[in-house]
């Protein structure tokens, strides 16, 4: 159909979580005149940013250096972060994260006033700021909307799905296609013209059946780039939190996540016996970088037949459960578990994607006029896998980049043909099964011949026999096969074990072969 509305600012930002509401913040601070419209799938807080607990890693403690950061983000990253971007992230964190506060955020603090910091897997310091205890990313949230809605010049459309990227003659971005549901004039497909479009809509985590992602979490903005002839890079590195609470066999969709900062203050690992599993597999035993924790937790589980193991944090004592963890403790508890007397029953689930649109220095992506920040984005900070607390940090360092670029670089929008292309849109039944055929054979283990099997399920489930009607659900549907498939095919190609990505076909780092990325565009095999 075509759009049956349109309108005009002079950047579009898609999301409303850390990064794009940065970005539009940092945008109108920078250019006076200009006009913002926010574009959000559900309301302005239903991101992943709100479900944040650790924190957020900066530079902080005069004992601590950027290049510690800069050193703990890199082997964190198994060789694949681009060292230039980490430099940026560590030395402009500590003003982006003042320059948040400035917005009104606030973070946990000592009685002498000063910042609390406390440590997560793979970090040497205790360097994260967090707030409410376990609630960071909902002061985040709360802090960066109130700031929002208070500025006129950002328009904010609520319950607008993004559809595809609009583009003019030269291929230059000039806006996007949305679905909006219930919002008065602007209900249905509607186009939004720009001079340039910031992604900022957020993972993908919902092509696992498993993951502490929210369900809005479909890879919309990758398979946006992907339809738009963008690059998108090491989309095989899915990171699975170690500690997602486990609430049961075949429990699908969001899951509560028990935060790293918990085995930051002291809890440990063990097994149904009681006998703690990380000493002797890595120098920082329960401490290590997630990965090593996933898999020393998923190998646990294979050797003992369990679907879980244990989080102990009895240690801790109800005044600092309360005090320091209120909204893990509380979520144990309606489930039934009490962390104060018993062990945490805890699995990995999915939970950040390492990889995304490819960027440069600047968040601008291989589409001109097409920038991403955020999870969506692979700016090259994070390589292989993620360091604990590094995602908001560099949703923050670099929204504020792509601002200060938009300034120099912001057009006239256009108005070129508005129509979006609803061809190919999967029954939205689909989504059930990618997330079990994900799960099972390209969650953290994976081999030749699962992941095999995962893409000949994705071309099946591209099969409809009748025209699916163009909704929310089926245009998800249809964006997480895309994602699913591009995550198969880089890992289908990746023939070694690095980070994130484990195959049990190749159990070894291979630097010769593959300290490279892996970079899938249209006409990608399997897409
Ligand atoms: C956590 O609190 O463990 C999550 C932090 C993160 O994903 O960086």
């Amino acid at each position: 159909p075509v759009p049956g509305w349109s309108v005009d600012a002079d950047v579009v930002v898609v999301g409303s979580g850390i990064a794009g509401l940065t970005a539009a913040l940092t945008y109108i601070e920078l250019a006076p005149e200009a006009r913002v419209l926010v574009v959000t799938k559900d309301v302005l807080s239903a991101g992943s940013t709100r479900w944040a607990q650790g924190g957020i890693a900066a530079v902080l403690d005069p004992e601590d250096t950027p290049d510690e950061h800069l050193n703990d983000t890199l082997i964190a990253g198994v060789g694949l972060c681009d060292e230039e971007a980490v430099r940026i992230l560590v030395t402009e964190g500590p003003d982006a994260l003042k320059r948040l506060i400035g917005h009104g955020a606030r973070f946990d603090r000592d009685t002498d006033g000063e910042l609390q910091l406390t440590r997560e897997g793979g970090h040497r310091r205790n360097r994260i700021v967090h707030a409410g205890g376990d609630a960071t990313g909902a002061e985040v949230q709360r802090a960066l909307t109130q700031a929002v809605l208070a500025e006129p010049r950002i328009e904010i459309i609520e319950h607008a799905l993004v559809l595809d990227l609009l583009q003019d003659e030269t291929g230059h971005a000039s806006g996007v296609t949305l679905h909006v549901m219930g919002e008065g004039a602007r209900d249905g497909v509607g186009a939004a013209n720009a001079g340039a479009v910031v992604l900022a809509s957020g993972g993908m985590g919902q092509v696992y059946a498993a993951t502490t992602n929210p369900v809005v979490s479909t890879g919309d903005g990758v398979a946006l780039a992907l339809r738009a002839g963008a690059v998108v890079r090491d989309v095989e590195f899915v990171q699975f939190h170690p500690t997602v609470l486990w609430l049961g066999e075949g429990s699908t969709g969001q899951q509560p996540l028990v935060s790293e900062a918990v085995r930051g203050e002291g809890a440990v690992l063990v097994d149904a016996n009681g006998d703690r599993f990380m000493q002797g597999v890595h120098e920082l035993a329960d401490l290590a970088p997630r990965d090593v924790v996933a898999k020393a937790i998923t190998r646990k589980m294979h050797e003992t037949g369990a679907d879980h193991v244990y989080l102990d944090a009895r240690d801790f004592g109800e005044e600092k459960w309360r005090a320091r963890f209120p909204t893990i403790l509380a979520v144990c508890r309606e489930h039934g578990i009490d962390p104060v007397t018993q062990p945490i029953p805890v699995a990995p689930a999915a939970h950040y994607a390492s990889g995304g649109v490819r960027t440069d220095l600047y968040g601008r992506t291989s589409v001109p006029g097409l920038y991403a920040c955020g999870e969506v984005a692979c700016t090259g900070v994070h390589g292989a896998n993620r360091l604990a607390s590094n995602s908001l940090l560099e949703g923050l360092v670099f929204a504020e980049r792509i601002a200060s670029d938009l300034v120099a670089r912001t057009r006239t929008p256009e108005r070129p043909d508005a129509r979006h292309r609803p061809d190919g849109l999967v029954d939205p039944r689909v989504r059930a099964r990618i997330q079990s055929h994900m799960s099972r054979g390209a969650g953290v283990l994976r081999s030749e011949e699962s992941l095999a099997e995962v893409a000949r399920a994705l071309e099946n489930a591209r099969w409809t026999p009748v025209a699916v009607e163009p909704c929310t659900e089926s245009w998800e549907a249809t964006n997480l096969l895309t994602v699913a498939s591009a995550l198969v095919a880089a890992a289908k190609e990746r023939e070694e074990t690095r980070g994130a990505h484990w195959r049990e076909d190749h159990p070894e780092r291979d630097d010769d072969r593959w300290r490279l990325h892996i970079d899938i565009s249209l006409g990608t095999e399997g897409l």
